[in-house]
């Protein structure tokens, strides 16, 4: 399968059509966003490890059962995937404490919450991604009804249970992440976009060292390294 017309750029892909019109080409981009893309940076190397890293997620996923728009890998930074309409809602889920959750609330970083917390932000970088409750998300159609949001945060609920679990046998705590969802052809709602850990916040379970994109927002360095690290770990599962 190859890439035919340039669809969309943004900041960590490239998104190509191909001769079939229900499936897409991503190209991870060697680029490392923050803030809404006010930092910026270039990692050699980063686009096919989260590429490696997505796509080894997304198998796992497909085989609990979840509905995903993975098709397969093509080569290091090329992922076949079905095509979607996304759904302009960012998909928060937190486990533990810290980043914005922690500043805009003032809870102490890395409190354990006493349940798993999912956060709806608005996909719009205009706005600054904004905040969104459900009665925002149903006034501005992002979705069809409230049951569809519901939907969505029982599907990241689940998604949350299946990786912690991953990720705990690997020695890593998922701490938080961000999910898109978007619709197929048959209207179905599947998860969509990457999972890599530029969205994902992940930390040593016996160290709490970072192994995320929070080492480049924190300016740590390492940021490969770690991104490397957790690549390891999944192959060697
Ligand atoms: N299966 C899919 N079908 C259509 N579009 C998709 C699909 N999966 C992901 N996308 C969209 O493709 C784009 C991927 O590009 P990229 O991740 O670089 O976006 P971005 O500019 O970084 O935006 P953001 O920072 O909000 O993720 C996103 O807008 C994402 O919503
Ligand atoms: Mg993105």
């Amino acid at each position: 399968m190859e890439k035919k017309e340039l669809l969309y750029e943004g900041k960590a892909k490239k998104i190509w059509t191909t001769e079939n019109p229900d499936l897409l080409i991503s190209e991870f981009k060697d680029s490392l966003t923050a803030f809404n893309g006010e930092k910026k940076s270039q990692e050699e190397g980063k686009g096919a490890l989260n590429n490696a890293i997505s796509a080894a997620l997304f198998e796992y996923l497909e085989e609990k059962g979840i509905p995903t728009h993975y098709v397969k890998m093509l080569d290091s930074n090329h992922m076949l995937h079905k095509r979607a309409d996304v759904i302009l809602i960012e998909v928060i889920v937190r486990n533990i404490a810290t980043g914005s959750l922690s500043r805009n609330l003032g809870i102490e970083d890395g409190k354990v919450l006493p349940f798993t917390l999912v956060e709806f932000d608005y996909k719009n970088d205009e706005l600054g991604d904004p905040k969104l409750n459900d009665q925002h998300a149903l006034i501005l159609e992002l979705v069809k009804s409230q049951d569809e949001l519901d939907y969505i945060r029982y599907m990241a609920r689940k998604i949350n249970r299946f990786l912690s679990e991953f990720y705990s046998e690997l020695g890593l705590k998922l701490v938080d992440f961000k999910l898109e969802f978007g619709r197929d052809k048959n209207d179905n709602i599947i998860l969509i976009d990457e999972l890599s850990p530029d969205n994902f916040r992940l930390w040593d379970a016996k160290t709490n060292e970072k192994m995320d994109k929070d080492r480049f927002r924190q300016g740590l360095g390492g940021l490969k390294e770690a991104y490397e690290e957790v690549l390891r770990r999944i192959q060697n599962r």
